[in-house]
């Protein structure tokens, strides 16, 4: 198994705001970790909206760390190759990451799971972010794309329905960070989008 996008992507992306164009680029094997990643990652992971929701209850509340932008790109990349995920970095015009989305492996039943996350100073890139994914996504052969968030997750929650995802019900979900477990069970919204 490897990606079903083929070796290396790297698309535009409007930012709805201002109009500039952003870049979603594949962390896949030719990706070179750069220290600059490595700051920007550190700094909007730590940004507190962010590390609420998608931190806070996988790192038991402590900070997160270079070690973790590090872990995160060589998971990504490993993932890549594997075909297990696909992770993207979104820069803005400087070539700064802005944003983050994956998308789960691409099994028989074409369905799979996307998170993302985004700066706060990179607002207005989410939307058409997922627009792209689901895009790609389409035509890779995917048929379904799942997203699981938190009641309390608002911003999240306008991202899936500006993206035309439905809500189809809650589940519980095992948290896990890196595919291990991290032994937290919480309580998500489903949230469905066929392509
Ligand atoms: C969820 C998250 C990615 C949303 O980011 P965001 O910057 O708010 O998302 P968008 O870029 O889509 O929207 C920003 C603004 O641009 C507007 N916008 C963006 N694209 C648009 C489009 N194509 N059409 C209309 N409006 C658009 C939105 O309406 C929104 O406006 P508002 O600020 O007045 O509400 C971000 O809050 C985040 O990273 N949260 C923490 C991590 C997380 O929760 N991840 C998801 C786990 S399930």
């Amino acid at each position: 198994m490897n990606s079903p996008f083929g070796e290396h992507v790297d698309v535009p992306v409007l930012q709805h705001d201002t109009g500039e164009m952003y870049r979603m680029v594949s962390i896949d094997a030719g990706y070179v970790v750069s220290e600059e990643d490595i700051a920007a990652i550190v700094e909007i992971c730590s940004e507190p909206l962010l590390y609420r929701f998608v931190f806070r209850d996988r790192l038991g509340e402590r900070a997160y760390e270079e070690q973790d932008a590090r872990s995160f790109l060589e998971w990504a990349r490993s993932g890549w190759v594997s075909g297990q995920h696909m992770c993207f970095l979104v820069r803005d015009p400087a070539g700064v990451v802005a944003t983050s989305i994956e998308v789960g492996s691409l099994d028989e039943s074409g369905e799979a799971l996307v998170g993302y996350w985004a700066s706060a100073f990179h607002r207005g890139v989410m939307t058409n972010t997922v627009e792209c994914m689901a895009e790609l996504a389409a035509g890779a052969g995917y048929r379904k794309l799942v997203s699981l968030v938190e009641e309390e997750n608002l911003r999240s929650l306008a991202v899936l329905k500006r993206t035309g995802f439905s809500h189809v019900g809650s589940q519980e979900h095992s948290l896990t960070r890196l595919d291990q477990p991290v032994g937290k069970t919480l309580k998500f919204r489903r949230y469905e989008r066929a392509l």
